[in-house]
């Protein structure tokens, strides 16, 4: 089994954070997004994995490598234009051969593994596995109609939804998908539709079979949905203290405090992860707040909250909540006169004041 993994795409809804980064390498829990992606198709055995990228950009061969640190092979297959999830599916036929392959959107995150559902595309000898997710909003997503237990048909985006159900981005296929993504045209938005091909199986009457995803899963698209993931994750974080802590500090729960990091005069209190050389002073760190590396946090109180790395809080009277804060944020206090706010913020920036 190999695994075919997105990383491409413009993250228009996590702007501004995506126009410096791809949104695959935004960390949750101080990990870049894909780093999960790829850690959970390793879990489930698969040792090649195929990960598309922009056709423009190599930051993700840059951050990712060759696969060697997992002791995986990682090959990258460029995409020139963002034509669709089948698109993706045509271009890697090459990578793929004759193999059956678990197809992973990069930024879909989910717990307890992807074992289970590649055990039962295999006992079922299907030629498409899907996976679904109950949710409350499914006109987000590709969305089965589910009937005698069977899925008879797949909708991309339908304004009428007709199950409670989103095909989540975790597929797995065997050399027919090549077939379908072959033989279906483009969208009314000019994309060859995941949905499309997976109806087209339907049509043509190859078995697809599915699982339910029971446990916690998330299609990380929207700032919240960071802040959530960054939620679950943390709540599994195995504490670890290897940078300092002043002694009049005073730390609780599950908190990892990376090599360099100073805890001074604070309250920290898990699940918290800290990353390397971040100063943390006369402050308070709430739960399921994640830090990146180089931060600066003085006289202020931060909870929910995720920070990416070279961020300055300094003197912050409010508590900061819910708050997602780009590579080289600053908020600061300012004593200056007139007394007003100033803003520095880059395009598509949001700032809500009380
Ligand atoms: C894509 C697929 C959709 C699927 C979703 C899961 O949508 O087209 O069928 O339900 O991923 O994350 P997109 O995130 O590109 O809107």
């Amino acid at each position: 089994m190999k695994a075919l993994i997105t990383s491409g795409g413009k993250g228009t809804r996590l702007r501004p954070l995506t126009h410096t980064q791809n949104k695959h390498l935004i960390p949750i829990a101080n990990k870049p997004i894909l780093h999960y992606a790829i850690e959970t198709v390793i879990d489930a055995g698969v040792k090649e994995i195929g990960i598309v990228t922009n056709a423009d950009c190599d930051e993700v061969q840059n951050a990712i490598g060759d696969g060697s640190r997992w002791g995986v092979r990682i090959s990258y297959i460029p995409q020139e234009a963002p034509l669709g999830l089948a698109h993706v599916v045509k271009i890697s036929e090459d990578f793929i051969g004759k193999e059956p392959f678990i197809f992973y959107l990069g930024d879909n995150m989910v717990v307890g593994g992807v074992k289970r559902f590649i055990d039962e595309f295999e006992k079922d000898g299907s030629n498409c596995h899907l996976t679904l997710a109950k949710v409350k909003d499914p006109e987000r997503f590709g969305v089965p109609e589910i009937d005698n237990n069977r899925i008879v048909r797949v909708e991309e985006k339908p304004a009428k939804p007709k199950s409670h159900f989103a095909v989540a981005g975790i597929y797995i296929y065997d050399h027919h998908i090549f077939e379908a993504v072959n033989n279906i045209k483009p969208s009314q938005r000019g994309e060859l539709e995941i949905s499309d091909a997976h109806q087209y199986l339907l049509e043509h009457n190859y078995q697809v079979g599915f699982s339910e995803i029971t446990g916690w899963w998330k299609d990380t698209g929207k700032p919240f949905d960071l802040l959530e993931a960054n939620r679950l994750v943390l709540e599994h974080l195995v504490p670890q203290i290897k940078g300092e802590i002043n002694g009049k500090s005073y730390i609780a729960g599950n908190v990892t405090i990376e090599k360099g990091a100073k805890i001074i005069n604070s309250t920290v209190r898990g699940p918290v992860i800290i990353g390397a050389d971040s100063i943390i002073e006369n402050s308070y760190i709430g739960p399921f707040t994640s830090i990146a590396e180089n931060c600066l946090i003085r006289n202020s109180e931060i909870e929910f909250s995720i920070l990416l790395k070279n961020c300055q809080v300094l003197d912050i009277g409010i508590r900061i909540e819910s708050s997602l804060l780009g590579t080289d944020a600053e908020i600061v206090r300012s004593e200056e006169k007139p007394k007003t706010h100033r803003f520095f913020v880059g395009d598509q920036s949001r700032v809500e004041l009380v």
